[in-house]
This record gives C-alpha cells, structure tokens and sequence, in this order.
C-alpha cells in the first residue's frame, strides 16, 4: 500500500522505527514531517496527512503524537478522514473491519515501539466488512454534508 506518515516533534523519535516496519512490511511510505527535532505543532502534521489520504493520494496514513489524541482530532476535521487513536491492537483491527478508518493515531508517550509494530500491522492487515456497517459509515459521511441534520 501507499502509505503517508506524519507527526509531531514528540513523535519523532518512534516515526523512524515505525518507517523502517512498514517498509519491511512492503508498504510504501512518504513522511509528511516534521525533520528535525523543534517543536512541531500536530495540527498542521494531521492536517496534511488527512489531505493527502482524502485526496487520494495514499490509501491510509499513520499519525504519531505524545498521545495520538491531538493529532487525531486534527486529521478528523479533514472531509473524508476517519481517523481512530488506539493502544492495543484489537480497536485497531475493529476499527478498520467496521469503521473502515484510513487514519491510525498513537501515542508515542503511550506506548511502546514493538506494541505500535503489532498495532499497525493488525490495522493494516484488516479489511473493511461493509454490509451493515457500510449503512453507519454512510451515515456518518452524511454528517459531513449536513444530509442527515
Ligand atoms: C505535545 O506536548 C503534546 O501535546 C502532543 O504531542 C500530543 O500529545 C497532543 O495530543
């Protein structure tokens, strides 16, 4: 897959780790920044991430922060962008099979570098189910065009 990375300066340190493992994996992968090690506000690095993942220009993106949590609010405010934070493996993998989420966001404060490898992959590994719960994500798209307010 084609895969776009960003994240903040807290998450500098394991986006490197988390490149190298999907490269492994066969993936593709471009980092969005930051480079070096000055503060780096997560808004602007989920933001473009999301861009390039609702554009279709990557199939999913990878958002690394000190909790995931800012850097997922930040990618869910792009149209298109259902971005999932998580900390162990099992949301990842639901969140990909009924939320057909094309974001994944931890915390590099939070976890560890082998625990975000098992995450990602289980993530990356799982496949969207559709059927009922294409309906829910319909309806939470709709909420982004105002046709079910
Ligand atoms: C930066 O200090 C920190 O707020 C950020 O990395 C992230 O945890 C925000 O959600």
């Amino acid at each position: 897959m084609r895969l776009a990375i960003g994240s903040d300066h807290v998450g500098l340190e394991l986006k490197p780790i988390i490149i190298d493992y999907l490269q492994e994996l066969g993936h593709e992968v471009v980092d969005f920044g930051p480079y070096s090690g000055e503060r780096a506000d997560y808004p602007s690095y989920g933001k473009k991430v999301a861009e390039e993942v609702a554009a279709g220009k990557f199939d999913l993106g990878v958002l690394i922060c000190g909790t995931g949590v800012g850097i997922s609010i930040a990618a869910n405010k792009v149209k298109g962008i259902r971005a999932v934070v998580c900390s162990e493996p099992y949301s990842a993998k639901l969140s990909r099979q009924h939320n057909n989420t094309n974001i994944l966001a931890f915390g590099a404060r939070v976890i560890g570098p082998e625990l975000a490898k098992m995450i990602v992959k289980e993530w990356l590994e799982a496949e969207f189910e559709g059927g009922r719960h294409a309906k829910r994500v319909d309806m939470i798209k709709a909420m982004e065009t105002g046709e079910n307010s």
